[in-house]
């Protein structure tokens, strides 16, 4: 059995415990790995850990810093296969589709923020010539990161990167569903760094991600998961006046108009709702408004193309969609489809539940799944489903459809599409969304800023606007040039 330990103070340890957490690959339905449970005894030795190097990180200028990350980014581009065979394994994700590009996705965000050192820097007001008045970006101290399953050593990468950068100290968990990916990071990341500056704890939410959100010690919190449990990390937070960065769920609308019934249209609501990542993604385009007059033709390919995919184990080539992240997960989306399937008004297009026999019953594998004639009110168009559930809903006028659209507590991302620039940008600006795509469903670009509005989160990812506002604290100077001569 593949025994992991986690990394406090530089050295690899158990829980003090002694217990584990068995990890599953879904795909399978197999105990791939244990890892230590970790609670809040080890949480206080990390944050302890993380709280003595910070006086000597803070002090390593931010370009050697910097130059550090970049030396990760190097090794994490070595071992890239390796981290990709894990990252399926564990979170069921298909490899070439989805694994393998999170690898190295994750080494660019250290080459990124690597690159940003020299770019922690304060302003000076002028003044007159009797005073000077300078801030400085200054680091927060221990930062606090819990993370989710979906892109485990991405999401990592996102808030390693410009906290370390920005001169902060960190003790982070990874999500139990998927800590391997995230500890075999640490290690490149221990290689480089020295001992305390980062912290990586494996342990379940309640024990383990509750004692980090309630540290007295730890000055910043930074969370990747449900809204739910955002709200918790927020509560706890309030406490002690602690500021909290959160990237939360989402019910992204797609708003085709009637111009857009094409091919490449369809091919981008497939990448729009992340069907080849089981739609286990915040950012999913999971509502589909499409225009009457195109309603019928459009689903007609859209179903076309997602029985095309090719479903099955994550580690082989051919895949395209892999599994489910867990038992629970997979039950809660069999959930939403029996749900569905009971709406006398709802039509299904393609999909429906899950084979009970055969090759694709030996994993947690959802068939892509969408119901036409959905009702913006129905459960399943107001919920976040996490799993490849699409609802398409017929609209008439544009005032309409950003009314429906709006009409939700999310608010992450938006896809527009129309060959009409000037009604998709209208639309755009309408939308309330942290991010709007007119005209393609690709993922989060590095330098630009990410993050939700309403209750899908507060504060901004993947951008240097990021690491300045979420991981530095302003202090400013004020000095009198003009003193007295002395006596
Ligand atoms: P979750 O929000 O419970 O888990 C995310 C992370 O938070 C994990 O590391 C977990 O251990 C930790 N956590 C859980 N409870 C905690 C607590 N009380 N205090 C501190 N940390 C805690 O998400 P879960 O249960 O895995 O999935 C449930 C739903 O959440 C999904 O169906 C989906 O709707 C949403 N979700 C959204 C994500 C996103 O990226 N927007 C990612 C993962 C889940
Ligand atoms: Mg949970």
């Amino acid at each position: 059995m593949n025994n992991q330990k986690m990394l406090i103070a530089g050295r690899w340890t158990e829980a003090a415990s002694g217990e584990s957490i068995e990890v599953e690959n879904p795909g399978r339905k197999t105990v791939v790995a244990t890892i230590p449970r970790a609670q809040s005894e080890d949480v206080n030795n990390a944050v302890k850990a993380a709280g003595s190097a910070f006086d000597q990180w803070r002090k390593v200028s931010a370009r050697d810093r910097g130059k550090m990350l970049l030396e990760i980014a190097v090794k994490l581009e070595a071992v890239t296969e390796q981290m990709a065979e894990t990252i399926a394994t564990e979170t069921g994700n298909a490899i070439r589709t989805q694994a393998r590009p999170e690898a190295a996705a994750s080494a660019d965000i250290f080459r990124f923020f690597g690159g940003l050192g020299g770019e922690l820097k304060g302003e000076e007001i002028p003044l007159n010539n009797n005073m000077l008045s300078y801030s400085r970006r200054e680091p927060i101290g221990v930062v606090g990161a819990i993370i989710p399953w979906n892109a485990p050593v991405l999401l990592a990468a996102l808030k390693i990167a410009p906290a370390l950068c920005a001169g902060n100290t960190m003790v982070l968990k990874a999500a139990e569903d998927a800590p391997l990916g995230v500890l075999l990071l640490a290690k490149v990341c221990d290689e480089v760094l020295p001992a305390g500056v980062l912290n990586v704890l494996t342990g379940l939410g309640e024990e383990c991600g509750a004692a980090i959100a309630e540290h007295p010690e730890i000055r910043k919190l930074s969370f990747t998961g449900s809204t739910q449990v955002g709200k918790s990390i927020m509560r706890a937070a309030s406490d002690r006046i602690a500021p909290v960065s959160l990237e939360l769920g989402g019910k992204s609308p797609s708003i085709v108009f009637p111009d857009a019934n094409e091919d490449w249209v369809v091919d981008g609501i497939v990448s729009a709702m992340r069907f080849t990542r089981q739609s286990q993604s915040c950012t999913a385009g999971s509502r589909l408004f499409l225009h009457e007059n195109i309603f019928d033709e459009f689903l007609e390919k859209l179903a076309a193309k997602t029985a095309s995919l090719k479903m099955g184990d994550p580690l082989d080539e051919a895949t395209d969609m892999g599994a489910i992240i867990n038992k629970k997960q997979f039950t809660k989306v069999c959930g939403y489809i029996e749900d569905g399937l009971a709406l006398p008004d709802a039509k299904l297009v393609t999909g429906g539940m899950p084979d009970t026999e055969g090759p694709l019953s030996e994993g947690y594998f959802s068939h892509p799944t969408i119901f036409a004639e959905a009702s913006n009110e129905w459960r399943l168009a107001r919920e976040e489903i996490f799993g490849p559930v699409l609802v398409a809903i017929r609209w008439k006028d544009e005032a309409e459809v950003i009314r429906m659209a709006n009409d939700s507590h999310y608010g992450l991302a938006a896809f527009v599409w129309s060959r009409d620039i000037g009604q998709a940008l209208r639309t755009a600006h309408e939308v309330e969304a942290g991010w709007v795509q007119v005209n393609q469903g690709i993922g989060q670009i590095p330098g630009q800023s990410y993050g939700g509005v309403k209750q899908s989160g507060v504060g901004r990812e993947y951008s240097l606007e990021s690491m300045l506002e979420s991981f530095t604290q302003k202090k400013s100077v004020t000095v009198n040039l003009n003193i007295p001569a002395p006596d």
